[in-house]
């Protein structure tokens, strides 16, 4: 049986306002809160709203402590197309969270397999995710781990699957400059989260239903997530509006 609560609503923005109320009710309960956080289009309005309630006063990120789920191998944190610079520029920069506390794999590691586990007994020695952010791929991924043969416990390295390199690589001038490898926490880092909430727009519908009502399996990674106590998906019927 998933334990898995869905929660549907009609825009992008009423997502974003579910999403950030979550977050700040866990930044005010627990004040040097583990945040475990995500990139891509799902979770920017949710950032934009948390941007808000700590220019309000409302929010204080000064003892929050951040670990992002992913990172291009290749890649510099300067680098527009890196998902550092993403959640400086989204977030880090833009409310009182001190920068040494916020935590992106490093893509230009030399080792990334040493990178991959020295993450791994960072996130424990912080003490372990309290609320962990996700968005979905449209093959079920989450981080980075794409459908594979068996479930990553830890961060690792990953080739990143051809539809993933497809859907991403709008971002980059041309195809070739796109990343092949990346570092992902892993499913079972993930898993050790203690809340997870996951966001998706319209054209994760079909997918979001495979997750929470198929069987488990690593051929759609997101499926694991019926596995844990305390999941809720947010879906949105519409896509983000274009700002005028
Ligand atoms: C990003 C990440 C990815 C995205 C997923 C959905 O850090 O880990 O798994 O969450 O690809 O991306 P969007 O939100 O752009 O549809």
């Amino acid at each position: 049986m998933s334990h898995i609560r869905l929660i549907q609503v009609e825009t992008y923005e009423e997502m974003s306002r579910l999403a950030a109320d979550r977050i700040s009710a866990q930044i005010q309960r627990k004040p040097d809160s583990v945040l475990g956080l995500a990139t891509g289009s799902s979770p920017v309005g949710t950032y934009q709203l948390l941007v808000e309630g700590c220019a309000m006063g409302d929010l204080d990120f000064s003892k929050i402590r951040t670990v992002n789920l992913d990172e291009y191998c290749g890649l510099a944190p300067e680098d527009p197309r890196s998902y550092r610079y993403f959640m400086d520029y989204h977030l880090f920069n833009r409310v009182n969270i001190e920068k040494k506390n916020t935590f992106v794999p490093d893509g230009l590691a030399e080792d990334p397999e040493a990178e991959a586990a020295a993450y791994e007994r960072r996130i424990e020695s912080m003490g372990g995710v309290d609320l962990q952010l996700l968005g979905i791929g449209h093959n079920g991924h989450i981080g980075f781990n794409e459908p594979a043969e068996g479930f990553a416990p830890n961060t690792h390295v990953v080739e990143l699957a051809k539809r993933t390199r497809e859907a991403n690589a709008k971002f980059f001038d041309r195809p070739e400059d796109m990343p092949r490898f990346a570092l992902t926490m892993g499913i079972g880092s993930i898993l050790r989260a203690r809340k997870i909430l996951l966001l998706g727009g319209p054209d994760k519908a079909e997918i979001m239903d495979r997750a929470m009502h198929g069987p488990v399996s690593p051929d759609v990674p997101a499926s694991v997530l019926q596995l844990h106590p305390d999941v809720t998906f947010l879906l949105c019927a519409q896509p983000p509006q274009k700002r005028k």
